[in-house]
């Protein structure tokens, strides 16, 4: 059964719940403004009479501007005055919160928030906290909980303007307030007769426009038949939209809400968001999830409770805004299994993250046993797109696990990774330890020989697979993360026509096998025309992602690469960060710096009009993942003087970035602005390599930036700075550092000294490529040990790595 009725979160909760308790005898006493003092005036003024001097003297010039000023002075003294008494009395501090009562029983009559039982209920929570501050009343919203009730309330403290006002004070004051039952040591404390549930104390600062919500968009549903499925839709074309549901399931059960699509406007949820609450109310701890971005494959949520609000905002619906989706009553899911292995090796069963393939509630723990049948076999986990890692003395983002007494950190990645357990007892603990629901976890386990992980024949990735031997050093990526493709020493045989017509594979394999690349010249790979095609002038067709704007000409009239957005060739640079020198002006039209609060703090390049690409962890954190505080400078050779500055719209950072590693260290930019196309003398962008591009070790390459030109330096340079680096072979890259992914490069120059440093990060890595001589973005700068120490060269993003997903959000550069 549904219920459904309108929220009195805007109605009669606006009436009841905040009242503004305005404490004039506190606030300061207003002073009268003072009197302008105007006898010296009067009295200049007698004596000039008396002297019959000429009016416009000298001296009475200089007492009426004097006159004037004072007068002045007074009228904005008075226009100040009036302007902070005012901002004064408008200081209202909002909180939202919620507490437990242990010794009350939920009574349905509390769903009727007209009923005697909850204005009495009410009446009692508001009386216990007035009594511990003067300065707030309580209203309840309720909800019940297993054994007790849930109390939702709103606080609204009214202060002068110069009081500073802390959260976490606040919720000290109420914690402190409820006396710790001590004798029988449980976490219940009493306040005025009411047994509060210490760990349930949660209170958030809020903000009041979640009260100002619109008609028939607020909605109180509650449903109580498990697995039927309510629909929740709005949409909406004009105007603002703004919603509000409270879902409540029956007690005992959870609620699961699963979104099928959802328009709104992407732009870092500062105005379009869809907010999932673990409460009743808008409190920001209790945070399920918050979706920022229009999306249309399925996603689904589950509470940790019998309760869910679901908040959407699109106040400036342009195009078709909207949700569409449904919920549902679901029973609490126990996690953890105990299992006995086969004998036979292989993956034999899956298990998942609770209630898959939803994302997983916060707060869960999940225990699975494991058992082999022999001692010679242990037991292997295959992670999809996720891999765990040693936990170090930092926290885990995204679960911790406990594998037989030893603590790992799991993270999100975009391949599959193995995990072997040398024992034939697995004990396997997962607690999630994000604050916020997370994407659902599968992983296959079955059984392996302890002695051989991998079957004769077959290599050992570092992602844990195993790989037949054939398929080592064949150019393909099998391993997931290229170690496959390491160690397989910089050049191949058959680089001699005859040696390449024997050994035919070797030929247009979009492999280069031949220093001089001369094995995959004038290799044309036609393929039947479609409508996925690209059809050049003589009927020639190609995959459209390889053939267009790849900045290989692959049609004979050259077609494929007419009017793409990236074509410039080398012009004006004639080239002669550390040790690097002036650029010339214009040299590097991408090249963009990223103010933040009016510095400049990263760097970025120009893709297409509207984007940029930068380095994901110049974003990391709530402040730096905020687009409004950065500008984009655009066309800049003097750091300050840009042609172009634009405000940032929206900052795209790779979902599975990895801030403890620096794995995919990559983000876009959207500019508020797109640049005019008149600039394009000094601003341009700069080409995306083809998907899956080879670089060659040696290969020589540009960085650029006004980052810092020594280690030991304070701030950047005011003149941008460029330095010719080698791209350095992987496999001496991650001989020296060790965690060096495939979503990464090195270059440099291994005695050192030609490196970016601090400030250059997310600027470009740039590349011109001999064919056709375009510059193609390489490389994002993104990290390294010192700056320009040697042996330990630059770290920059593989952006050949992420074309597809760049696509994914710049259509139109394909
Ligand atoms: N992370 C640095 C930044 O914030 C860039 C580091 C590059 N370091 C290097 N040695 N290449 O600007």
């Amino acid at each position: 059964d549904i219920e459904q009725k309108t929220s009195p979160l805007c109605t009669s909760v606006s009436n009841i719940s905040v009242q503004m308790v305005t404490r004039p005898e506190k606030l300061p006493v207003r002073k009268p403004p003072r009197k302008p003092h105007r006898k010296p005036i009067g009295k200049v003024k007698s004596k000039k009479k008396a002297k019959k001097t000429p009016f416009w003297n000298i001296q009475n010039k200089i007492i009426l501007f004097t006159a004037f000023l004072v007068i002045l002075a007074v009228i904005t003294w008075t226009f100040l005055w009036l302007h902070i008494s005012q901002a004064e009395s408008k200081d209202a501090f909002y909180f939202v919160g919620l507490f437990r009562i242990a010794n009350i029983e939920f009574l349905p009559e509390y769903r009727q928030k007209e009923s005697r039982e909850f204005l009495s209920v009410a009446q009692n929570v508001q009386q216990v906290v007035r009594k511990y501050s003067r300065n707030y009343r309580i209203p309840v919203a309720q909800e019940v909980k297993k054994g007790g009730l849930l109390v939702h309330f709103w606080l609204v403290f009214v202060v002068p303007h110069a009081k500073v006002f802390c959260e976490e004070c606040v919720a000290a004051v109420l914690k402190d307030s409820i006396q710790t039952s001590i004798v029988n040591r449980t976490s219940v404390g009493s306040l005025q007769g009411l047994a509060i549930d210490m760990d349930s104390v949660v209170l958030n600062g809020a903000s009041f426009s979640f009260k100002l919500c619109y008609k028939g968009c607020a909605q109180d549903l509650y449903a109580d038949h498990p697995f039927q499925h309510f629909p929740l839709e709005i949409s909406a074309t004009s105007g603002h939209l703004k919603c509000h549901f409270k879902l409540i399931a029956s007690v005992g059960y959870l609620i699961r809400l699963s979104v099928v699509s959802l328009q709104i406007e992407a732009d870092n949820c500062i105005t379009d968001s869809l907010t999932i609450y673990d409460s009743l109310m808008p409190i920001k701890s209790t945070i399920l999830y918050r979706i920022c971005e229009p999306t249309r494959s399925l996603m689904s949520f589950v509470s940790t409770n019998n309760l869910m609000l679901v908040t959407f905002k699109s106040p400036r619906v342009r195009r078709l805004s909207g949700i569409r989706g449904y919920f549902e009553v679901i029973p609490e899911e126990k996690c953890g299994s105990t299992i006995l292995a086969k004998e036979n090796i292989g993956f034999e069963g899956k298990f998942s993250s609770p209630y898959y393939p939803s994302y997983y509630p916060p707060k869960c723990k999940c225990t699975w046993k494991f058992q082999t049948p022999l001692p010679t076999l242990g037991i292997a986990l295959k992670f999809h797109n996720y891999t765990i890692t040693k936990k170090n003395v930092k926290g885990c983002d995204h679960g911790w696990w406990e594998i037989n007494e030893h603590m790992y950190c799991g993270s999100y990645i975009d391949h599959q990774t193995i995990f072997r357990i040398a024992s034939s007892v697995v004990h396997i603990q997962l607690q999630c330890s994000s604050r916020l629901s997370d994407k659902p976890l599968l992983v296959e386990y079955g059984s392996y020989n302890i002695s051989r992980p991998c079957p004769t024949n077959h290599f050992r990735c570092s992602t844990g697979l195993c790989v037949p031997q054939a398929q080592r050093c064949d150019g393909s990526n099998d391993c997931f993360d290229e170690s496959d493709e390491l160690y397989c020493g910089m050049l191949k045989p058959a680089c001699n026509i005859s040696a390449s017509k024997s050994q035919a594979p070797l030929v247009c394999d979009g492999f280069r096998d031949c220093e001089d690349g001369r094995d995959e010249q004038n290799c044309i790979q036609r393929i039947p025309c479609n409508n996925q095609t690209f059809k050049c002038g003589n009927d020639v067709c190609f995959r459209k992602q390889n053939a267009k704007c790849d900045g290989t000409v692959d049609c004979p009239d050259g077609s494929d690469e007419k009017g793409c957005s990236c074509s410039r060739t080398s012009s004006s640079v004639v080239h002669r960060i550390i040790g690097g020198s002036d650029t010339l002006e214009g040299g590097w039209p991408w090249q963009v710096s990223l103010h933040f609060v009016g510095s400049a703090y990263c760097g970025a390049s120009v893709i297409s009009r509207e984007w940029l690409l930068s380095a994901a962890h110049c974003f990391q954190g709530s402040r730096l993942s905020d687009p409004r505080p950065w500008t984009a400078h655009l066309g800049m050779y003097i750091q300050g003087n840009a042609k172009f500055v634009s405000p940032v719209r929206r900052i795209v950072v790779h979902e599975y970035y990895n801030s403890q590693t620096f794995d995919y260290d990559i983000a876009l930019l959207q500019l508020s602005t797109a640049w005019p196309e008149t600039m394009k003398q000094l601003i341009q962008p700069i080409c995306i390599p083809p998907v899956g591009q080879k670089v060659h070790s040696g290969e020589k390459c540009w960085i650029t930036g006004w980052g810092r030109r020594n280690e030991a330096d304070s701030k950047g340079s005011t003149t941008l700075q460029q330095a010719e680096v080698e791209l350095i072979d992987q496999t001496v890259c991650v001989s020296t550092y060790g965690i060096v992914t495939a979503r990464m490069l090195c270059a440099g120059v291994m005695s050192g000294k030609r490196d970016a440093c601090k400030g250059d990060s997310g600027g470009p890595l740039s590349c011109q490529r001999k064919s056709d001589g375009k510059w193609i973005l390489t490389g994002i700068v993104s990290w390294g040990r010192g700056c320009g120490r040697a042996n330990f060269p630059g770290v920059y993003t593989r952006v050949s790595n992420f074309v597809p997903w760049i696509h994914r959000y710049v259509p139109s550069l394909l």
